[in-house]
This record gives C-alpha cells, sequence and structure tokens, in this order.
C-alpha cells in the first residue's frame, strides 16, 4: 500500500450525526491532491480526521482504516501526537502567534518536540522553513519582529515555514487563501506547487480554479462523500457525475 495517505471506508459521526459516509481515499505521494466541494460536505472533517484533529472535539465516533505514510492513524497503539507531528496543517485565517517573534514562532515547534539539539541548528532549522515557504528574503533583516508585523500573505507562509520545521510528511491546507488578496494567493499557489518536491500536499478548497491551477489530482466531495476523484486534466476535461460538472462550470457550490 504504497501511499501518503489511504483511507478506507471512513465514517465519521459527530454528536450522532453522521459527517463522513464511507469515504475511501488514495493519495500518492509527493503530488497536490486537491478536495474541492461545496459548503459543509465534510472537506474539513475529512482533514481534521487524518491528522486526529478530531479526538479534540466532543461526541466524535470514527470508523474505517487511516494509513498515513505506513501509519495506521486509528490503532490504538498510535500516538495522536506523533500523528500529528507526521501531517501539519495550515488553516484558512493565517494564525501565526501574533506577539511571538518570526523566528520564534517558527522555532517554537522543533523547541518543544527536540527536534534540534543546538542553537545552530535551530537557526538552520528556521532559515530552511522560511525559505521553502518563500518568506526568507522578505524577514532576514527583522526575524525578532512580531509576526503581527507581517501581511496577511506573509502570514499565511510564516504558518506554512512554521509547519514545515516540523518536517512533516504530508502538509494539509485548508483553504490556505480564502482570506488573501489576488497576488498573495498567486504566491501561495506557486508555492503550493514547490512544496510537493518535499511534502504530498492536500489542499481542500472552494475553488474549482485553483485546484486546477494546482492539483495533479482532484477529489470532489459531495454529502460526506467522494462522488468523483481522478487526475485533474481528466475531471475537469470529462466529469463522470453531473453535480461535479455543475460544480466546476459554477453553477453551485
Ligand atoms: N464540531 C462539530 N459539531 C457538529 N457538527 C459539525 C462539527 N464540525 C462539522 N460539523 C458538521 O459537519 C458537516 C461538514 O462540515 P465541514 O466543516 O467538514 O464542511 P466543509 O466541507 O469543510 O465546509 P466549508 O466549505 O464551509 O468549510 C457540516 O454539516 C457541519 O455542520
Ligand atoms: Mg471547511
Amino acid at each position: 500500500m504504497d501511499y501518503a495517505v489511504y483511507v478506507k471506508d471512513l465514517w465519521v459521526s459527530i454528536g450522532g450525526r453522521e459527517i463522513l459516509k464511507g469515504v475511501n481515499l488514495e493519495v500518492p505521494r509527493n503530488v497536490v491532491f486537491a478536495v474541492m466541494g461545496p459548503s459543509g460536505s465534510g472537506k474539513s472533517t475529512l482533514l481534521r480526521t487524518l491528522n486526529r484533529i478530531l479526538d479534540l472535539y466532543e461526541g466524535v465516533s470514527v470508523r474505517g482504516r487511516v494509513v498515513v505514510e505506513g501509519i495506521d492513524v486509528y490503532d490504538s497503539r498510535t500516538d495522536p501526537p506523533a500523528v500529528r507531528r507526521l501531517v501539519g496543517m495550515v488553516f484558512q485565517m493565517p494564525n501565526p502567534i501574533p506577539n511571538l517573534s518570526i523566528y520564534d514562532n517558527v522555532a517554537l515547534g522543533p523547541k518543544i518536540n527536540k527536534l534540534v539539539r543546538s542553537r545552530k541548528e535551530l537557526d538552520e532549522l528556521v532559515r530552511w522553513a522560511l525559505e521553502k515557504a518563500y518568506l526568507w528574503n522578505e524577514v532576514e533583516d527583522r526575524l525578532d519582529a512580531p509576526a503581527s508585523k507581517l501581511s496577511g500573505g506573509q502570514q499565511q507562509r510564516l504558518c506554512i515555514a512554521r509547519a514545515l520545521a516540523m518536517k512533516p510528511r504530508v502538509l494539509m491546507m485548508d483553504e490556505p487563501t480564502s482570506n488573501l488578496d489576488a497576488v498573495a494567493t498567486a504566491e501561495i499557489e506557486k508555492l503550493i506547487i514547490e512544496l510537493k518536491r518535499d511534502v504530498t500536499v492536500i489542499l481542500v478548497t472552494h475553488n474549482s480554479f485553483q485546484a486546477s491551477r494546482v492539483a495533479d489530482h482532484v477529489a470532489f466531495m459531495y454529502d460526506g462523500q467522494i462522488l468523483e476523484v481522478g487526475p485533474t486534466g481528466r475531471v475537469f476535461t470529462r466529469p463522470a457525475h453531473k453535480l461535479t460538472e455543475r460544480y466546476i462550470t459554477g453553477k453551485f457550490g
């Protein structure tokens, strides 16, 4: 089973209500895999299931199999924090810790998790992550400035750097550009395409144009199920499902 993420017959209910209804998913390594679909279809819930963030919610029940990089995510022997390190997450609202410095926003996770042994190693890791996130050139002379001084797009790239510094194998992004302007969005989209060299990217987006620009594969979710999945070119030119076609041509969503 050589996938970055493999999901088999996944059912999730919250407070007794079924939210995911038999999701199957196979995400190859080092691709951008977009999940699109209308509001409420379960995209964010699916991401939260993959990294066990869902454990933090009340009244959740999960059935089915989730395997990330060979780790059986819901096996009783699996340690949830280890899963969350394996699977990084970037959210819709850029959420750096505002009064913490640019440097410390990136350094905090690796420090707490003892991923480095010296200050020099930490400096190198912070620089590496900021370079990978295309932010280094803009901040190298003000690493001690609070993160709140950055623009929205820079803050989102800082959040990407923060996630990368933990050396995840999978990076999930939940609508990472929906609060950004067109220029910042274009920068993040370019970055997403570059990132797949280092990680497998799972991108949730409302925006089917964004999916068509950056993704190698797309899945279309509807009412807790994946109605269609395939290579981006095929899904956009020859959607197999009527609802997919209506969605990508902007008729609903
Ligand atoms: N903590 C929760 N408690 C109860 N219901 C929830 C919870 N989180 C999500 N849901 C429900 O699960 C369904 C799917 O929500 P989810 O947030 O996964 O959708 P989504 O596809 O990400 O939507 P959007 O595009 O608006 O972000 C919705 O009906 C939502 O109300
Ligand atoms: Mg969502």
